[in-house]
């Protein structure tokens, strides 16, 4: 039948005509709709999303890639879900950093009716089955979003200490609902000051016996991660930026296909292509989401993590985190797969 219809409407494909009809309706790509917004704050924004009939649903915590399209180029951006499992309609909550290309458009210049390109719910910080009878929120800013959606779903749980901090009352996301949870503090780091993790024995002392969850500023994870210490199989975390990067590389010259691109040390490889106009995938651009890799034809490069040089042609390199040191080639995708 399909078939059929291939034959009698081509050049165009019937997925051409059904998408101007219903532009939810797609083989190839899973799109949504937004149908509904909420402000959350001055800087955040909920967007009410309606996927297309591929979409098969996500886990509280987890994020969603979004694609929007801005004068003319498509970005890529990710999104933890903020609401329950099992909703027909998804949402994601938006904070619009002042420089944010992506982050402003949402908030600011995308009004119901907008459509907007979406991939499967992923990501595993997600609460065990069963959940556990103990739970600890550590959160802050817009790291409260995955942690939302968890805590919509799991309703009246009994046992849910939150922690969340934010610059002043005005700033907190979801005040309402986090005020009306019982075992919940919020604090206002712009008069109260940040929250030191010592303090933890004083807000929460069971906080070594507990299931944890935290999602914030990179400052905030990586403090819980060395505070947690031997109890850390018990700390969850949820990363919306990049660990700090290594110092030190000496950078180089990185073929993509047939352009050469001079790479600083600091750089990463998806930077230093980007900005000398080669089109190259990418998604989270930290090192999650494994959109961006490219296999390396020869030469090494430099883990802009860890500062490991590493390298054999064939490998498969993940240009958002990776660094050159010296000379390198990397193969691009054929363009189709590209995006
Ligand atoms: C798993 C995951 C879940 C996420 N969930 C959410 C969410 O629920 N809500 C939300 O608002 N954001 C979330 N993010 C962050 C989001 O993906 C974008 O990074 C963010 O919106 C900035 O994109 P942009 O295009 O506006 O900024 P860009 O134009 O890409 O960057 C502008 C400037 O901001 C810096 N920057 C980029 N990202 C961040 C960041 N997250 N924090 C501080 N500085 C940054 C860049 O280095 C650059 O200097 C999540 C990220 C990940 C990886
Ligand atoms: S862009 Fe997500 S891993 Fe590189």
């Amino acid at each position: 039948m399909f078939k059929a219809l291939v034959a009698l409407t081509t050049p165009l494909l019937p997925e051409d005509y059904l998408s101007l009809v219903d532009p939810l309706w797609s083989t190839t790509e899973l799109r949504g709709r937004v149908v509904g917004i909420r402000r959350e704050t001055d800087r955040a924004t909920t967007l009410v999303i309606r996927p297309g009939r591929a979409w098969t649903g996500h886990r509280a915590g987890q994020y969603v890639r979004i694609g929007v399209d801005i004068a003319g180029v498509r970005h890529w951006r990710t999104y933890s879900l903020s609401g329950p499992e099992g909703d027909g309609d998804i949402t994601i909550t938006v904070q619009a950093l002042p420089d944010g290309l992506v982050s402003r458009h949402l908030v600011d210049a995308t009004p119901v009716g907008s459509i907007v390109r979406l991939e499967q719910a992923s990501g595993d910080f997600v609460l065990p089955s069963p959940v556990p009878s103990k739970l600890l929120m550590l959160t802050a800013g817009s790291g409260i979003t995955p942690v939302m959606s968890m805590l919509r779903t799991l309703g009246a749980h009994p046992d849910v200490v939150v922690l969340h901090s934010a610059p002043t009352a005005d700033d907190v996301i979801f005040a309402d609902e986090l005020r009306a949870r019982p075992g919940t503090t919020v604090r206002h780091t712009s008069a109260d000051g940040r929250l030191d993790l010592a303090d933890l024995d004083t807000l929460c002392p069971d906080w070594r016996d507990r299931e944890a969850y935290a999602c914030g500023p990179a400052g905030l994870l990586d403090a819980a991660e060395q505070h947690w210490g031997d109890a850390r199989p018990r700390l969850h975390l949820e990363r919306f930026t990049p660990p700090t990067r290594s110092t030190g590389g000496e950078g180089g010259t990185v073929t993509f296909g047939d352009r050469e691109v001079e790479v600083d040390g600091g750089a990463s490889l998806l930077e230093a292509g980007e900005d000398a106009g080669v089109l190259l995938p990418s998604g989270c651009r930290m090192g999650i989401c494994f959109s961006c890799i490219l296999p390396l034809r020869d030469g090494q490069v430099r883990d802009l993590r860890t500062g490991e040089i590493r390298g054999e042609p064939g490998d498969m390199v993940q240009t958002c985190i990776t660094g050159a040191t010296g000379t390198a080639r990397l193969d691009l995708r054929p363009a189709e797969e590209t995006r």
